[in-house]
């Protein structure tokens, strides 16, 4: 019996060891980046808001919300972008705009921003830089699962939504009906880019741009100082440059500089 017991105990002395419950991974930091008591809001959630340096920040206790330029600091800019602080239902102009205590919402790559206004008729809205609008349970007097055209669809009592880019539409886990649901959303608001991610893929096209100028310029310079040494020095640079085949004269090595430079561009 006591072998019996001490066997138990090496047992699960030896499965503890070996399958811990807990793994603590290292590697990771915490810090905070938005004090709502300084910015004198409640985050209840917060996303990025895609094409821009912006965060956009929930709160969800005073119906509105902000966006918070980031990185975050004592300095950051806190500017509203929708509500007005009390609870309703106003589709319309940004600010004046109402939301009912909205708990998740999501963006879409051009910057809209999708919220699930369940006090609100379980509806689904969307504010965008023109205004407040809903696009789903519209008409929806009642709780329920009906497909279909969105301002005809409905919905639980308990729904998120989240933004899916690879599939242009907004899924929402409808916990009360136990369901996924899905909202294809328009082309133009997925495609990659706007405002300032447009800004930046724009600045890098023209970088690339100017740096294969400038090798192209850098490969024609170089070339009359190295055509000399393989007795070509009548050869214009420029005429050469336009010859189509390059393999009717002997080549230097700026010609396959060139080459190459012309071909990663
Ligand atoms: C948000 O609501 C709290 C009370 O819930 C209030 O004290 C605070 O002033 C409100 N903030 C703003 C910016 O409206
Ligand atoms: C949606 O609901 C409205 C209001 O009840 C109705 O007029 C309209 O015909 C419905 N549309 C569809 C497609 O069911």
């Amino acid at each position: 019996m006591a072998s019996a017991l001490a066997l138990f105990f090496i047992f699960n002395l030896a499965s503890f060891h070996a399958l811990p419950d807990v793994v603590l991974e290292d590697g990771y930091t915490v810090s905070t980046v938005i004090d709502g008591h300084k910015l004198r809001m409640n985050p209840h959630s917060v996303l990025h808001r895609s094409g821009s340096s912006d965060l956009v920040v929930l709160d969800s206790a005073n119906n509105t919300f902000y966006t918070v330029s980031f990185p975050a600091s004592q300095e950051s800019v806190v500017k509203r972008l929708s509500g007005d602080g009390r609870p309703g239902y106003l589709d319309g102009k940004l600010s004046s705009a109402r939301f009912n205590s909205p708990r998740s919402f999501a963006i879409d790559l051009k910057g809209n921003v999708y919220v699930a206004d369940i006090k609100n008729k379980r509806t689904i809205r969307k504010i965008s830089d023109s205004g407040v609008t809903t696009i789903a349970g519209g008409y929806s007097e009642k709780a329920g699962h009906v497909d279909g055209p969105a301002q005809n669809a409905s919905f639980s009592d308990d729904f998120e939504i989240s933004f899916i880019p690879e599939l242009c539409a907004l899924l929402i886990s409808d916990h009360g009906n136990q369901l996924v649901r899905h909202i294809s959303l328009k082309a133009e608001d997925c495609a990659r880019g706007s405002n300032a991610a447009m800004g930046a893929v724009s600045t890098w096209l023209l970088g690339l741009g100017l740096s294969c100028l400038l090798g192209l310029i850098v490969g024609i310079a170089v070339r009359p100082y190295i055509i000399p040494s393989t007795g070509r020095l009548q050869a214009p640079p420029f005429q050469r440059d336009m010859e189509t085949s390059p393999n009717s004269s002997g080549e230097t090595s700026t010609d396959t500089l060139l080459r190459h430079q012309k071909r990663s561009c």
